[in-house]
């Protein structure tokens, strides 16, 4: 089973995914957890690349990036683990570039959906999960962890308000497109709550794998 988490930084995924890894294992599951662009050198260079140069990234550059770290992921981690019967937690994955490169950067969603494809070899997601949350209430959760954590925004994070709005309102689109994968979840409800809306759709999807 592949299930993925999308949102704009600062939504909460990293917590749900965390929360969701756990009640699977408690369950004799065997679970990956990945994120992206990552989960191997090649795609952890790439991420340094993307989210760590102070230089000008083309935006149809920042795509094929992004899209190549993603083709690297999924045919030396993901297929493998699904092949194995694992089931896969991704943070980030095909709706991403349509939210960020297409929405966000403005570059044609026809030749977005068709890299994507390409990348993955048509890999789509069992289910996806996306927590919608206001821009500015994402910069300010994720102001708060840099405090935390003594880090800086990284590249894509430095993209402003108006490009994560675009990008917000991408999401949204892509659910309404995508009604039976895509699920939305208003990411201001307490974790708790969250967790439990996640697990709603997790045992489901669980039940008709079993049948
Ligand atoms: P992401 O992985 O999407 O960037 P995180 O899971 O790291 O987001 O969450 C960003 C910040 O918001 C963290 O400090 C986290 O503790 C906090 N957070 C996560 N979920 C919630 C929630 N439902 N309500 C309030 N704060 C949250
Ligand atoms: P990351 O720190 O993993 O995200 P988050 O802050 O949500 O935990 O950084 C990944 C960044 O890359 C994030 O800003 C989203 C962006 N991104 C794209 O623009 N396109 C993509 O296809 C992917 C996978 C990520």
């Amino acid at each position: 089973m592949f299930i993925t988490f999308e949102g704009i930084d600062g939504s909460g995924k990293s917590t749900q995914i965390y929360l969701l890894a756990n009640s699977l294992t408690e369950l004799n599951f065997t679970v990956k957890v990945l994120r992206e662009p990552g989960g191997n050198i090649v795609s952890e260079n790439i991420r340094n690349l993307l989210l760590h140069t102070d230089d000008i990234v083309e935006p149809r550059c920042e795509l094929l990036l992004f899209t190549a770290a993603r083709a690297q992921l999924v045919s030396q981690v993901i297929k493998p683990a699904l092949d194995n019967g694992d089931i896969v937690l991704c943070d980030r994955y095909i709706d991403s570039s349509v939210a960020y490169q297409g929405y966000g950067r403005q570059l044609p969603i026809d030749d977005i959906n068709n890299i994507n494809a390409f990348a993955t070899a048509g890999l789509v997601p069992d289910a996806t999960f996306i927590l919608d949350l206001a821009p500015l209430e994402a910069s300010n959760r994720a102001d708060s962890r840099f405090d935390l954590t003594s880090t800086s925004p990284d590249r894509m994070e430095k993209s402003g308000n108006e490009f994560f709005t675009r990008a917000r309102n991408g999401y949204l689109h892509i659910a309404h497109m995508n009604p039976e994968r895509v699920h939305v979840l208003n990411a201001r409800s307490s974790i708790q709550d969250l967790q439990e809306s996640i697990w709603k759709v997790i045992s489901g999807l669980l039940q008709r794998k079993k049948q």
